[in-house]
Formats: structure tokens, C-alpha cells, sequence
């Protein structure tokens, strides 16, 4: 249902980013040095990543897409650190390159570029020497991100150091989820301070080789509800917590907020520490749309998160994703509609809103859930590898050539 109470155009600012955002190991294909290729292959539950939508070798074609069918002026990827650094201080040349001419293809097609330099998953090696969990190895991210600022110094528009290191660190460490599925509270801590000193780290690198470079993280900012005598409480717990708690901790780090944002948390504190059982939910929530993977649409919330953020960091904000697993693109144009209606409210409002990256731009390998939950405004056939245009990619492109939604 698309919001009937806002039905003027809506006009985003001048140079506003319209883009959309991939992530290597999710799209590429073939990253066989990476963590979460071996964990795929040693779990043999699901399906694993193999040669994904081959966007190693097809950039250019979803390039074209995003240029000619979506009229993006702007796109996000990530840098597989797996790939350039396969073996401990062996930086492989061709990989390098490779990504060389993905920039220069960006910036040859006017899409401004947003680069991730690390998006979950890690050079195996990195990991068996305890990856995130001792400072001591920091050094070695370090020396990679000294390397990308040197190499694509003049390629890269926006740099974001982390993706989601408050879904990253508990997936990782305390929930058993993503590789290396430990469960503990003591490592999570651990893990989440030193991903903060690694942000920071990485932010002073950055700026040092490249003095006005733009750099951030893409930190999951959760909507949070919750019921009866916990409805202050937990959701202020959580926000705290996870929200704003990266932030706080890399403070005067970021020049920008890079914000993603998919849904209405159910899941507070609460619900970490004692299994709550869903017929306690409110009606609102019940009567919430959900997608395919059974998360809450909430757009409003894009709103009251930016409102949120902006009030206590006072930096200007990227969506740096949002985006909707929806096989049969029945709900996505309103989706897509809804949310930038209210990101349009909170711009009106003085929220300093830069740009909005659509996750994703095709359908592609999501981590433990596998090919299934499908994301992209263009359909993969994973047979053939043929990219289809959803009707959203046409709803998307339009708004992102008229800068708006125009009525
Ligand atoms: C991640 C993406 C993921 C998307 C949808 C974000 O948390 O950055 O890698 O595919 O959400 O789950």
C-alpha cells in the first residue's frame, strides 16, 4: 500500500546519489580464499556461493543497467580483500587491476563509486589466525587498506570501512550464524571494540593518503518496538546498544553516516535473553506487511531513524542500503515508493540526506540463507546468468531520473 497522505511530487535535492548496493562475495562468484568459502563447503547445508551472478567477469554489463535502465549516477560494491590478499602478504597484481577497471568503468559511465573495504567475509588465512578477535592482527587490515587508498586513490568517490559491524559481530560471535559461529559474549565484546579501533584506524589511513576523502561505515539501524512494561525500556536498551553504539565509539570518524536500514526489529534485548513468543505482539505489528524472508516493513521508520541519527551525530547521511527480498516484485515499487516518501519528509524536515543505495541492484547470494530470498531490481536466472529487469527497476529508474517521485 503506498502512503496516500503525501501526493505532491517529491524532489530530492540537487546531486543527490541514486545508486544501488552489491557486495563482493555476494555477487561476484569464486572467492575461493575467503572464510565463508570454506565455512559453505564444510557446513554442506546450504547452498553455497560458487560462481554467484559472475559479476567478476559481467561488470560492465550491470554497469550498463544501472546507467541505462535504472539512470543511477551513483553505485556501491565492495573490495574482496580475500581476492587481492589469498596468501599472507601476497598481493596479487591481476586482482588489483581487476578492480581498477571496475572503478574506471564506474567513473567512464559517471556513476560516482562507493567502495566497501570489508563486507563480512575475510582471507581465510586472516580468520584461522583469529581474525577480529585479537587486536594484534588489525595490522594486517591495516596494510591492506593502505594498499586500496594507494591503488584506487583516484577512483574511489566514498569509502566505507565496515558493513554492519553491529549485525556482523553478534551473527558472528554470539548468535552462531555466520562463520566462525561462536557463541559468546565475552569475544562479541571484543570483537565489536575492536572492529571501532580498526573503523578509526582505517579512517586516518584513508585520510592521510587521500587528504578530502569521504569516508564512513555502514552501520544497520534498526526501527524498535516492544510490548507492555518493556515498551520504553528495551527499545531504548537497543537503540543505545545497537543503533547508536559504533557511532559513539568512532565518534569524529566519519564523514558522513552511512546508514541501512530493512526493517522493524521485534527482536529487543529481550528477545536475545528470554524467547518470547509472537502472540504477545501488538496488532500494528501483526498487521505489518512482511517480506519473503518474514521481516516487518516499517518505511516510516526511514524517517524516524534518520530524524534520530542526524539529532545526535549531526553528519550528513547516506542510505547506504534498503532493499526488500521479494521474489515476485509484488511489493517492492511500494515499498520503494513508501520509503523514499519519508526519507523525502525528513529531508523537508532539515535532515541533511546525501544519497539512497537500493539493495541490491540483481538478486544474489544471501549469506546463510542462499540464493533464495531475492533482492534484486534485476532477476538472475542462476541457469543462465541472464540479468531481467523487475517492473521496479523501471519504477526506480524513473524516480532516479526525475531526482524524485513525481505525482
Ligand atoms: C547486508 C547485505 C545483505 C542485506 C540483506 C545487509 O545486512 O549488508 O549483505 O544481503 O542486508 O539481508
Amino acid at each position: 500500500m503506498i502512503d496516500k497522505n503525501r501526493n505532491n511530487s517529491l524532489i530530492f535535492p540537487h546531486g543527490f546519489l541514486w545508486g544501488t548496493a552489491t557486495a563482493a562475495h555476494q555477487v561476484e562468484g569464486n572467492n575461493i580464499h575467503s572464510d565463508w568459502w570454506k565455512w559453505e563447503k564444510d557446513r554442506k547445508l546450504i547452498e553455497d556461493s560458487g560462481i554467484a551472478c559472475d559479476h567478476y567477469h559481467k561488470f560492465k554489463e550491470d554497469f550498463r543497467l544501472a546507467k541505462e535502465v535504472l539512470h543511477n549516477n551513483a553505485h556501491r560494491l565492495s573490495i574482496e580483500w580475500a581476492k587481492i590478499e589469498p596468501k599472507e602478504g601476497k598481493f596479487d597484481e591481476n586482482v588489483i587491476n581487476h578492480y581498477k577497471e571496475v572503478l574506471a568503468e564506474l567513473k567512464r559511465l559517471g556513476l560516482k563509486s562507493m567502495v566497501t573495504l570489508h563486507h563480512f567475509t575475510l582471507p581465510l588465512w586472516f580468520s584461522e589466525r583469529g581474525g577480529w578477535e585479537k587486536k594484534e592482527n588489525l595490522i594486517f587490515f591495516k596494510r591492506f587498506v593502505e594498499r586500496c587508498a594507494q591503488e584506487y586513490k583516484n577512483l574511489v568517490d566514498y569509502w566505507i570501512t565496515i558493513n554492519e559491524p553491529n549485525i556482523y559481530t553478534p551473527l558472528a560471535y554470539l548468535q552462531r550464524i555466520f562463520p566462525p559461529q561462536k557463541g559468546s559474549l565475552i569475544l562479541t565484546v571484543k570483537v565489536y571494540l575492536n572492529l571501532a579501533s580498526t573503523h578509526k584506524a582505517a579512517y586516518k589511513i584513508i585520510h592521510s593518503v587521500i587528504p578530502n576523502a569521504q569516508v564512513g561505515a555502514a552501520v544497520h539501524i534498526g526501527m524498535f518496538k516492544a510490548f507492555g512494561v518493556f515498551e520504553n525500556l528495551f527499545p531504548e536498551i537497543s537503540r543505545r546498544i545497537f543503533n547508536y553504539s559504533f557511532f559513539d565509539l568512532t565518534f569524529k570518524y566519519h564523514d558522513f553516516l552511512g546508514i541501512n536500514y530493512y526493517a522493524l526489529h521485534r527482536n529487543t534485548l529481550k528477545d536475545i535473553f528470554i524467547k518470547r513468543k509472537r502472540k504477545k505482539e501488538t496488532k500494528e505489528m501483526i498487521e505489518g506487511e512482511l517480506n519473503d524472508l518474514g521481516w516487518t516493513m516499517y518505511p516510516s521508520g526511514i524517517y524516524t531513524i534518520c530524524k534520530e541519527m542526524y539529532k545526535r551525530f549531526h553528519l550528513p547521511i547516506i542510505i547506504t542500503e534498503n532493499g526488500i527480498p521479494d521474489a515476485k516484485d509484488e511489493k517492492r515499487p511500494s515499498f520503494i515508493i513508501n520509503h523514499l516518501s519519508w526519507l523525502h519528509k525528513a529531508i523537508e524536515e532539515g535532515v541533511d540526506v546525501r544519497g539512497y543505495f537500493h539493495w541490491s541492484l540483481m538478486d544474489n547470494f544471501e549469506w546463510n540463507n542462499g540464493r533464495k530470498p531475492r533482492f534484486g531490481l534485476f532477476e538472475i536466472n542462476y541457469k543462465t546468468l541472464e540479468r531481467i529487469p523487475r517492473k521496479s527497476a523501471y519504477l526506480y529508474g524513473e524516480i532516479s531520473k526525475n531526482n524524485g517521485i513525481l505525482y
